[in-house]
């Protein structure tokens, strides 16, 4: 925990749709000592659904939580190829992914489904971790504010304030997913500091204090350092760092 904060780092490798089972097992026996020696921090993975009763098996016995990228907004249904909350809460994931940029750009999410799917994540028990942020146009247009506000108001619309502070924020800039170009710490820092302002409305002053905001899009091992020391930053999202045990270990084991 930082003395500073209140808040544990928070370390989260999100795979994609990378790993097959014995891929997932080693990627995790990869990180397990990095993750073992961070006491003072959090690490979870996110396998794709195929992986995850693999990887709930390989995680027993340390402290690496599971999460899953995506879910359905109901329980259970006539809703062929969906995965429900309750779904995941049994294979053993205690985190789930909601509204990543992915999804709203391949799969029409909209923020509207992104208020839905995280009632339905709280309600099966998972923490979820909620993305947004800004395309490169929207900031280029210098609307990245007023883009990630709105993702923000209507994204959590209607949540109790326990209920939103129960929730993992994830900024993630899409100019930076995958690109190799990573928001600067200031940049990252400039949003962080209005989401949590924000943050405010929805869970009060010391509610928004203590929820955590990583930031993600093309974290390294050589830049997650600078990233980490910004004071609204509590963690990252890693994509594809996170399918190399050796970068994901620094990662975690950021200074
Ligand atoms: P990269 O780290 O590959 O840029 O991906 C970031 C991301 O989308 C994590 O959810």
């Amino acid at each position: 925990m930082r003395k500073s904060t209140g808040r544990r780092f928070l370390l989260a490798g999100n795979w994609k749709m990378h790993a097959t089972r014995p891929e997932t097992t080693a990627l995790i026996d990869g990180i397990k000592e990095a993750a073992a020696k961070a006491r003072d921090r959090d690490v979870l993975v996110a396998p794709p659904f195929t992986a995850l009763e693999t990887a709930a098996r390989a995680l027993v016995g340390t402290t690496i939580g599971l999460a899953a990228q995506n879910l359905h907004t109901e329980p259970k249904g006539a809703f062929t190829g969906e995965i429900a909350g309750e779904m995941l809460k049994d294979v053993g994931c205690g985190w789930v992914i909601v509204g990543h940029s992915e999804r709203r750009q391949y799969c029409n999410e909209t923020n509207e489904l992104v208020r839905l799917k995280i009632d339905a994540a709280l309600r099966a028990g998972l923490t979820p971790i909620v993305c947004i942020g800004e395309t490169l146009r929207e900031r280029e247009a210098d609307n990245t504010l007023p883009v990630i506000e709105r993702q923000v108001r209507e994204g959590l619309a209607g949540l109790s304030r326990d209920a939103v502070k129960n929730l993992v924020i994830a900024y993630e800039p899409v100019w930076a997913i995958g690109t190799g170009k990573t928001a600067t710490p200031e940049q990252a820092e400039e949003a962080h500091g209005a989401i949590r302002r924000l943050l405010r409305e929805f869970a009060g002053e010391t509610g928004a204090e203590s929820i955590r905001i990583l930031y993600g899009g093309s974290v390294k091992a050589d830049n997650v350092d600078a990233l980490m020391a910004q004071p609204n930053i509590d963690g990252a999202l890693v994509g594809g760092a996170s399918l190399d045990t050796t970068a994901f270990s620094r990662i975690i084991a950021f200074q």
